[in-house]
């Protein structure tokens, strides 16, 4: 791990500037909980400016606070834990698979949701105990069922009957089985983030489940518990969890029900996004109202975790006005994918001249070869110049998830910073890496 020198600004650090023509005052709200603007106009980000960070470990870079990225998770496990103490918050492991982060929430309590082999070595390699693993998945294979079994995961989600099949042949113990439940709620986000609804590739219809569940009784090493259900992500109206909750409890009375993740979070100037406080209101009330007074509550929040905590920097390399203003970064779509697929918007500054006059409004764009590589919108930015540091911010769930080769784009480091210091958690993809993939072809 390198570490960056302690910061030691001779000058105070602001925490809330809101200089005439900038929109930092509203900034607070969506950058990480540990930021701070000092006299010179640099972001600083746990203590460290964002200068030395893109200085030190080049950009793109994929930047997290740690401290308010623990504080996050302290107020879930806190906040469901004082309202329903028969409960466990699972990380969604899918919104920022790095060992960094794994370690990070083993570290706080968290259990960890798993979908898929390379989530499941990744969270072992980190120190994840396999009795905090969660294994999901509506198409796992034979391969990956056996390294789950093998490896001793506490659960299983069970999607569909062809998994029961390959439980059945694969167990020679018993294992705790969920069973993915589809709760007919068509939750109000973008299409490819909804998984509630009837149509849903995920999970079993009630008729089905109902099937199924009585298959996995009458199976001595099926150790079925209860039921699971996720209605999609980046959910911004809480009420639609209750309607879950209360869906999912027509389907028995269970040990354990598992509600899914989906807390939306607030990603810019115009959002507005629900506390946790709130989500865990909604859903502990549907669960006073529906479910057995002594089942086990699962959440399984990921994007709620660390979007906040995690924000992105760039390196501008060109600026064009040409009616419109473009400014184009080293990065796009390829790290922050969701801007493609489904059509996130985000907010930046210019974390080297934050407290210039935010002058212009610029197209801040990518630098992969598609139209929707489109970061920011209509971005209230100073007049950008080559060579400044772009910060996106909230890019901390799905950016590294999604991070592809498009245009030959290496995977960008991450970093972690905490009380003035830095330290590298995932290293930048090489060229040589890109390249080693093709060895067959090269040596043909
Ligand atoms: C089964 C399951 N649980 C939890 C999550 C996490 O969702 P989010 O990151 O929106 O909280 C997902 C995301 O797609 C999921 O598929």
């Amino acid at each position: 791990m390198t570490a960056v020198p302690r910061v030691s600004t001779s000058t105070p650090v602001l925490s809330q500037p809101t200089p005439e023509g900038n929109r930092l005052g509203e900034l607070w709200s969506i950058l990480p909980e540990e930021s701070a603007v000092d006299e010179a106009g640099v972001l600083h980000l746990g203590g460290v400016p964002v200068t030395e960070l893109a200085e030190q470990y080049g950009t793109p870079l994929y930047v997290y606070d740690e401290a308010g990225l623990r504080r996050q998770i302290r107020r879930f496990i806190d906040g469901l834990n004082a309202r329903w103490p028969e409960s466990e918050v699972l990380f969604a492991s899918k919104s920022f698979p790095a060992v960094g982060m794994y370690r990070v929430a083993a570290e706080e309590g968290l259990s960890v949701d798993i979908a898929g082999g390379g989530e499941l070595r990744l969270a072992l390699a980190a120190g994840v105990s396999p009795s905090k693993l969660h294994f999901h998945g509506n198409a796992k294979t034979d391969a990956e069922l056996r390294m789950a079994i093998d490896a001793g995961v506490d659960t299983i989600i069970v999607d569909n009957t062809d998994e029961l099949d390959r439980l059945e042949r694969l167990l020679t113990k018993p294992q705790k089985l969920l069973l993915r439940v589809i709760p007919g709620v068509d939750a109000k986000t973008h299409a490819s983030q909804a998984t509630g609804g009837a149509d849903s590739k995920f999970g079993l219809p009630m008729d089905q489940a109902l099937a199924a569940i009585e298959r996995m009784r009458a199976h001595p090493l099926l150790e079925f518990e209860g039921v699971h259900l996720h209605i999609g992500s980046q959910i911004l109206d809480v009420e639609q969890f209750g309607e879950a909750v209360a869906k999912i409890s027509t389907a028995g009375e269970f040990d354990v029900y598992d509600v899914g993740g989906g807390l939306g979070v607030k990603y810019t100037y115009d959002e507005v996004a629900p506390s946790v406080d709130a989500y865990l209101d909604t859903i502990v009330a549907a669960a006073r109202a529906h479910l057995p007074s002594g089942a086990r509550i699962m959440i399984e929040p990921g994007r709620a975790i660390v979007a906040r905590a995690g924000v992105t920097l760039y390196r501008v390399t060109t600026v064009k006005r040409t009616g419109r203003t473009f400014v184009a970064v080293d990065g796009g779509l390829a790290d922050q994918m969701d801007a493609a697929l489904t059509g996130q918007r985000f907010e930046a500054l210019l974390g080297n001249r934050a407290l210039d006059p935010w002058t212009e409004t610029s197209q801040l764009v990518g630098r992969q070869c598609e139209s929707g590589d489109l970061l920011v919108d209509r971005a209230p930015l100073p007049e950008a110049r080559v060579g400044d540091l772009a910060v996106v911010a909230t890019t901390g769930a799905y950016g590294y998830t999604l991070a592809n080769n498009y245009n030959g784009a290496l995977k960008p480091a991450i970093v972690f910073v905490r009380d003035g210091a830095a330290r590298l958690v995932a290293r930048r993809e090489t060229y040589e890496e890109l390249l080693a993939l093709h060895a067959p072809a090269l040596e043909g």
